[in-house]
């Protein structure tokens, strides 16, 4: 199991679900983690969590469609938590189901401004300190339908294999300034994001069926991904995608 300490963590989007999960892991393996989302009472629970646990936590508020903002917000985290060494691009929305008629102009711009816009741009805003100290990791979570796609949710399977292709492209770009790019593809994980819609045990017992090892993950079966590839464990890997659905795609 790899420790963290001396390094510091950006997670977008950890006021909640798989985000806070990611947080509470690198916190509890040493790590000083910055908790970045769009909401305040979200943020101020992960870091108390982290913070109760004996790790090391700074709180940065920011809406990822804002970029000035994200970047002032950045600025300040970095003061007291340092550069970041590990980004992780976690921030999402879900779309929910929409045909493609169904999507307009404005849907279509605000979805990819927090999923691909800014993953694009908050991993331009760590790069500079990165380069400078030839170290860094950044992992990008895509999901399973950015790999095989989904009817009725192509503005969601779109905004996630575009943090595929970037994922690839970043590898390459990055690799002589010892920095690596991995992406993690998570299947149908139990989060406030899925719970939400499915409320009968019928409807849930249904979404399960497709899934080989016959459960829904929990947010810590993606941490333990994310932290791998994060780690010195994985530091001859890069460009990967790392399909993490329960035998869902393969
Ligand atoms: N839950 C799943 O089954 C699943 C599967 C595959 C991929 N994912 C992806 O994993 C990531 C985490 O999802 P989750 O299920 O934990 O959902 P979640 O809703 O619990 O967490 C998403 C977080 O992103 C934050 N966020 C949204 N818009 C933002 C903005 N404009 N600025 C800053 N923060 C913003 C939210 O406030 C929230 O805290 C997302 O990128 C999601 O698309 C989820």
């Amino acid at each position: 199991m790899s420790s963290f300490s001396n390094r510091t963590i950006l997670i977008t989007g950890a006021a909640s679900g798989m985000g806070r999960s990611h947080a509470e892991l690198f916190g509890a393996r040493g790590g000083h983690v910055i908790v970045h989302d769009i909401n305040p009472d979200g943020v101020a629970a992960t870091v108390k969590a982290i913070r109760e646990s004996g790790g090391s936590a700074t709180d940065m508020v920011a809406d990822i469609r804002d970029l000035q903002s994200f970047r002032t917000a950045l600025a300040d985290a970095v003061k007291s938590g340092g550069d970041v060494d590990i980004l992780v691009n976690n921030a999402g929305v879900t779309g929910g189901r929409k045909s493609i008629e169904q999507v307009d102009e404005a849907y279509w711009d605000d979805f990819m401004a927090v999923h691909v816009r800014g993953a694009f741009f908050a991993t331009q805003a760590v790069l500079p300190a990165m380069k400078a100290r030839k170290y860094g990791r950044i992992v990008n979570i895509s999901s399973q339908w950015g790999i095989a796609g989904s009817a009725f949710a192509s503005q969601y399977a779109g905004a996630k294999a575009a943090l595929i292709g970037y994922t690839k492209a970043w590898a390459k770009e990055l690799a002589t300034f010892g920095i690596t790019v991995n992406s993690v593809a998570p299947g149908y994980i139990l989060t406030p994001m899925t719970m939400g819609s499915r409320t009968r045990p019928e409807d849930y017992a249904e979404r399960l069926r497709p899934i080989p090892l016959g459960r829904g993950g929990e947010p810590i079966d993606i941490s333990y991904a994310v932290a791998w590839l994060a780690s010195d464990e994985a530091a001859f890997v890069t460009g990967h995608v790392l399909n993490s659905s329960g035998g869902e795609v393969i």
